[in-house]
């Protein structure tokens, strides 16, 4: 079980994390949430060891964490299947066909949309079998479609292989639609964690990113959008 106890990250003179305690869900899909700046990706780098404490511990991390990042360059044109072969595991192609990447196979990446792309990166995260995904804003740059694809065959394949991710997402619809738990990292670099309803809190969010938000539920969805 993975574990943050008390942990503080500094950068200069500024605490981007500030003493936060969590646990992360295993075989769940956790959110991060939070401001432009608050320390989101900092706090995934603790998780892939680019960055160490400076007080507390992280304890319990995974053998097998994977990371599809912010942004993601091959320094080779390889094509799909070359990119996949890199992880030294046989095709799967259960995964090639649920993201539509069967006839781009044999495409370097490089000529590929910046959708399929990304598709094709979540596809290589997923062959590596990690126990462990982490995935930095990765619907950034997708148009709704591909965002839909993205988020539900992360979603799907979560479900029947029982890997646990940890996501950052900026759509905070999408946040709660397609998560287990939500973890809410403010300016102050304060962490407030639970399940998606207990944490549905408009109040808070709106603090949270500074902004008068307001909530709409949909046929049980939750919509968030600034008032
Ligand atoms: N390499 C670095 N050196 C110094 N300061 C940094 C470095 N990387 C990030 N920071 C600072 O740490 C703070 C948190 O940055 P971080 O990238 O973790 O935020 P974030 O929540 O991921 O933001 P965004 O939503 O914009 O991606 C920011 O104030 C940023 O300027
Ligand atoms: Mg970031």
């Amino acid at each position: 079980m993975l574990k943050l106890n008390h942990v503080t990250v500094k950068r200069g003179s500024q605490t981007i994390l500030n003493n936060i305690s969590a646990e992360l869900k295993s075989q769940h899909i956790t959110t991060l949430i939070g401001p432009n700046g608050a320390g989101k990706t900092t706090l995934l780098k603790l998780l892939t060891k680019e960055l160490a404490p400076h007080a507390g511990e992280v304890t319990g991390l995974p053998a097998k964490v994977a990371l599809l990042a912010q942004h993601n360059e091959l320094f080779e044109p390889l094509t799909v299947r070359e990119l996949f072969a890199l992880t030294n595991q046989s095709l799967d192609m259960d995964i090639i066909k649920r993201l539509s990447l069967t006839h781009l196979l044999d495409q370097p990446m490089p000529t590929l949309s910046g959708g399929q792309q990304q598709l094709a990166w979540l596809g290589f995260v997923l062959q590596q079998q990690p126990t462990l995904i982490i995935l930095d804003e990765p619907t950034t740059y997708l148009d709704l479609q591909y965002q839909q694809l993205f988020l539900e065959t992360l979603q799907t394949l979560q479900a029947e292989r029982q890997f646990t991710v940890l996501m950052v997402l900026h759509d905070l619809s999408q946040a709660f639609a397609y998560s287990d738990q939500i973890w809410l990292l403010n300016k102050d670099g304060m962490l407030f964690t639970g399940d998606t309803s207990k944490m549905a809190d408009v109040n808070q969010l709106s603090q949270a990113f500074n902004t008068a938000l307001q909530l709409v539920t949909v046929n049980q969805k939750r919509f968030f959008t600034t008032k």
